[in-house]
């Protein structure tokens, strides 16, 4: 039996290799196994309690590096909750921009019918099916994982009946004309070595090939043979050059844009069909 105060103190200090704010990750965990908020701890540190099991779990397996989304369940993209686990990739702050990119790229397109390959958690469909008014939304993924995951978050944000979710290898099972296509593919090279709390993400949505690239090439290959209109991609930070240089042979131009940190980090290609 310890106190919370006690509690949080021991697992604060078990913590500090590895979380840039070990006090606030352990109450996060604590509050997460007691289903109480935050703040409540706060106002009973002198509770005296038996340390939950799961706490104790949690606190072992971040110490390990899983991060800390995967222990909550829980990731926070255009400042709304979404669900996940170990099926997907934890979402980026990074690939705001991309949605942000994809908005104002088709303000102009009436009832614009959007697909997005590898959905993952869901994020990206799911945001341009709430803020794009209209929006046919299609959603992809070779992993049925990921579908799995990216339904549960479509359902939580109200929007199941608006995505039409396909199990394939990039645009393999879709039909439809497509005026947006959208991805944030794997991008990372086979036999990069990787921080280890990137070890707990699925390599399906990590790893893009031998090089990296190969499915961004492949995605581009596509947008090209079905007359997309908009190409919206993110990609590896160095990964501009290859890009660029795939596209001279379509004698294709696309705008480069970089994160908040001045980092390349994705592509729009606009075409005229
Ligand atoms: C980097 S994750 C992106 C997930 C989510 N869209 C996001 O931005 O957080 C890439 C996703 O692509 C999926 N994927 C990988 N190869 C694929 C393929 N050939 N066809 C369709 N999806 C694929 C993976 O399963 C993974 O969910």
């Amino acid at each position: 039996m310890q106190s919370i105060r006690e509690i949080l103190r021991d697992s604060t200090k078990r913590l500090k290799n590895v979380a840039q704010n070990p006090y606030k990750e352990a109450s996060l965990l604590l509050s997460f196994s007691l289903h109480v908020e935050p703040i409540w701890l706060m106002g009973h540190d002198e509770d005296i309690m038996d340390i939950p099991a799961d706490f104790l779990e949690n606190i072992k397996r971040r110490e390990n590096h899983c991060p800390l989304e995967y222990l909550l369940n829980s990731a926070s993209f255009y400042s709304r909750d979404f669900y996940v686990d170990a099926r997907v990739l934890i979402p980026r702050p990074e690939t705001e921009i991309l949605v942000d990119k994809v908005i104002s790229t088709c303000r102009d397109i009436d009832k614009p019918s959007i697909v997005e390959i590898g959905v993952g958690s869901g994020i990206i469909s799911i945001m341009l099916s709430t803020l794009v008014p209209n929006a046919k939304v299609i959603a992809t993924d070779i992993s049925q994982d990921a579908l799995d995951v990216a339904r549960i978050n479509a359902k939580r944000h109200s929007v199941e009946d608006k995505i039409k979710f396909i199990k394939c290898n990039l645009l393999d099972g879709v039909y439809e004309k497509i005026d947006i296509l959208v991805s944030n593919p794997p991008y990372i090279k086979k036999d990069e070595v990787l921080d280890k709390n990137l070890s707990y993400e699925p390599d399906l949505a990590l790893f893009g090939g031998e090089k990296g690239d190969e499915i961004l090439k492949k995605i581009i290959d596509e947008a090209i043979r079905r007359e997309v209109k908009i190409l919206a991609c993110e990609m590896g930070y160095d990964q501009k050059d290859k890009i660029k240089n795939y596209l001279k042979q379509y004698s294709l131009n696309a705008k480069f844009y970089q994160d908040l940190s001045g980092i390349d980090r994705g592509f729009i290609l606009e075409s005229s069909y």
